[in-house]
């Protein structure tokens, strides 16, 4: 009965873990192309877009968690109104907290 509950208990693991939002994954295929793998904004696009260096401090305090999750949810375009970042497709709030809590961590 105990190995019962045990084999149980790692299969639905094992499912949470195949359905999850990666947040990891999903910044290097959705983000990563203009923020950089590690949020420096090093890149081609980057650069054009004049992105700060997420990885600093300062950028980071700059912002609210609630405005990086509206940021993300919403886009963000510039005083003229063309789009700077664009909104997300096909994410539910969930995955937008979960990537604003990565986008945290880039922080060094
Ligand atoms: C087309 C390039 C581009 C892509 C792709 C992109 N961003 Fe951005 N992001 C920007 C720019 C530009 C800014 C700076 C805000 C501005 O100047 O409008 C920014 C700012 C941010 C901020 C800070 C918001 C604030 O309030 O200052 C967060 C958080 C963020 N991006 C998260 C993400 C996440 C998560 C993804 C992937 C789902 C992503 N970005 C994809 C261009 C991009």
């Amino acid at each position: 009965m105990k190995r019962a509950l045990i084999l149980l208990a790692s299969l639905s693991s094992l499912t949470v873990a195949a359905y999850a939002f990666d947040a990891s994954a999903t910044w290097g295929e959705q983000c990563a192309k203009c923020h950089g793998k590690d949020g420096k904004g090093d890149t081609k696009m980057g650069k054009k877009l004049s992105i700060k260096d997420y990885s600093d401090a300062t950028a980071q305090a700059a912002f609210t968690d609630d405005e990086a999750f509206k940021a993300i949810k919403e886009g963000t375009k510039d005083k003229t109104g063309k789009v700077r970042m664009k909104a997300v497709e096909g994410m539910s709030d969930a995955d937008i907290k979960a990537m604003v809590t990565y986008f945290r961590t880039l922080k060094k």
